[in-house]
């Protein structure tokens, strides 16, 4: 399948229903490929995780394993550029000069992300496929244009969280080739810094306002929201990868 053979796949699958359970979708294949779920003599696991297997080195260009591998980096690439500029829009609500200063590094570790992710499907043989549909813009697409500061620090504490699951859980794949293993790690780090300091300057400003709960019901509500569209793509990459016939 062609990238953007690829690409239509997924988007014709938009429409599958978000009734999948989490636990069905393509984190719960990555971390039952673990060694340890094979103890367990799951015959699904074991079907999944031959399939991850096929992953674990560079797979050759036009292969189905290449296809499906570039897909995926690719919606890695386009949540780090779509979160980038969400913190480009954040620049002008936080004025202060502590904000301002881990803003822009911030933003800076977000297209740095995006280049390694680019540089990596690159170094494949491959070519970023244009996702029109990824995880952010459905998050946006759902959540409205929020205006409260609160409300766009909890967003982006939201997506920093989804990040570091997503990548942890994709570094924990058996046979993960090394290259990608190195992007991996390399981004997942500054994303503990991401949500850190996102964190507390949600509750500090909660705190000045005198409604520290406001950070926390703000959570709650778009935390909700983000698990029905996370959802909608672990069906899709559950579909994407699934051997073929
Ligand atoms: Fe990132
Ligand atoms: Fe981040």
């Amino acid at each position: 399948m062609t990238p953007s053979g690829a690409l239509s796949r997924l988007n014709r699958l938009e429409s599958l229903s978000t009734e999948r359970s989490l636990e069905t979708g393509f984190s719960n294949i990555l971390t039952r490929c673990h060694p340890a779920a094979h103890s367990l003599h799951d015959s699904a696991a074991d079907e999944t995780c031959e399939l991850s297997h096929r992953l674990k080195s560079d797979p050759a260009p036009g292969t189905r394993e290449f296809e499906q591998l570039i897909t995926i980096m690719s919606f890695y690439r386009e949540a780090e550029l779509h979160g980038a500029r969400l913190l480009l829009v954040m620049h002008h609500h936080l004025r202060d000069p502590d904000s301002q200063t881990k803003l822009t590094r911030h933003l800076a570790d977000e297209t740095r992300h995006a280049f390694l992710w680019t540089k990596r499907i690159s170094e494949m043989g491959g070519s970023p496929i244009a996702v029109i549909n990824g995880y952010q813009h459905r998050l946006g697409m759902r959540v409205g244009v929020l205006k409260d500061t609160i409300d766009l620090l909890a967003l982006t504490h939201i997506a920093e969280s989804r990040a570091i699951e997503r990548y942890q859980s994709h570094a924990k794949q058996e046979g993960v080739d090394d290259k990608t293993l190195e992007v991996l790690k390399a981004v997942s780090a500054d994303e503990h810094w991401h949500l850190a300091w996102i964190d507390a300057k949600l509750r500090e400003i909660a705190k000045r306002r005198g409604d520290e709960g406001r950070a926390i019901r703000a959570l709650e509500k778009l935390r909700a929201i983000e698990r029905d569209v996370y959802a909608t793509i672990v069906a899709e990459e559950a579909e994407l990868m699934r051997p073929a016939n």
